[in-house]
């Protein structure tokens, strides 16, 4: 992944070794996350996929099964002890379906697992004083056609900004799980159709942590912000 140690052993000076609770783990930039820092950190990491989680173990990592949709998923987030030295939270899904026609039971769940346990993140991570980087999305600046929640989810991350919380919003990844979902002709491979638009979930993971390095974003945001506007136009 980064080619030298420099970051990583950055990271241990800035936080020890550890806890690090990655949620996403078992997803594309959870799991690069994951394979990266867990030979120097005490990884916990959170995800669903029990297969996922198995590997996440085997990996050296300490898994919490953990639907983040559910209320209960809060109780759990709580009762982490120690609680950790830095939270990375690199979970979520897209919901790409014309607004009307979204069931009503599956708006409160989506909006807990997208958002809601984001907050419950940075509101634990400000009372351990404890550092937290969200990953949100391009798609938090502009908004196409039938991503409206993940858009509203997205922006409101971005917004979590206000709360000490370092946000890196990253253009399409092209590997990730996400597209097994999409509709082929989902507004998202028409971005990830510009080069800059796209990258992988290394690379994503790789900024994560220069991020928390160094305290910066390293992804142009403006630029990204400029594209993405500019993406909206031609959509
Ligand atoms: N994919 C893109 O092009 C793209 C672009 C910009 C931003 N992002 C953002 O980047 C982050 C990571 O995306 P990715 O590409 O790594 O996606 P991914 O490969 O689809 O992984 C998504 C992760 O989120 C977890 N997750 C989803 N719903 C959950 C729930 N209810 N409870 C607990 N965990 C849940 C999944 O867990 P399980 O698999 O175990 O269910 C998985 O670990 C997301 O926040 C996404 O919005 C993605």
């Amino acid at each position: 992944m980064i080619d030298n140690r420099s970051y990583v052993d950055q990271l241990k000076a800035k936080f020890g070794s550890g806890p690090i609770l990655i949620t996403g783990a078992t997803g594309s930039v959870g799991f690069e996350l994951v394979r990266h820092l867990c030979k120097d950190f005490k990884i916990i990491a959170v995800g669903r996929d029990l297969d996922k989680l198995a590997q996440l173990r085997e990996l050296g990592a300490e898994t919490i099964p953990l639907d983040l949709s559910q209320q209960d998923a809060v109780s759990a987030l709580q009762s982490i002890q120690p609680f950790p030295n830095l939270v990375i939270a690199a979970h979520g899904s897209g919901l790409m379906q014309n607004f009307s026609e979204i069931p009503f039971t599956r708006i409160s769940p989506y909006m807990n697992a997208n958002l809601t346990s984001f907050i419950h993140l940075a509101h634990l991570s400000a009372q351990h004083d404890c550092k937290m980087i969200a990953v949100g999305s391009v798609i938090g600046y502009t908004c196409n056609k039938n991503y409206e929640l993940y858009h509203i989810s997205k922006q409101a991350v971005q917004a979590l900004k206000k709360l000490k919380v370092q946000v890196i919003n990253p253009p399409t990844i092209r590997d990730s799980g996400f597209f097994k979902e999409m509709p082929k002709r989902s507004g998202f491979r028409k971005l990830g159709a510009f080069k800059m638009f796209s990258a992988s979930s290394k690379q994503i993971a790789e900024e994560i942590v220069k991020m928390a390095v160094n305290g910066k974003k390293v992804v142009n945001v403006g630029l990204v912000g400029k594209l993405a506007r500019i993406a909206s136009i031609l959509q």
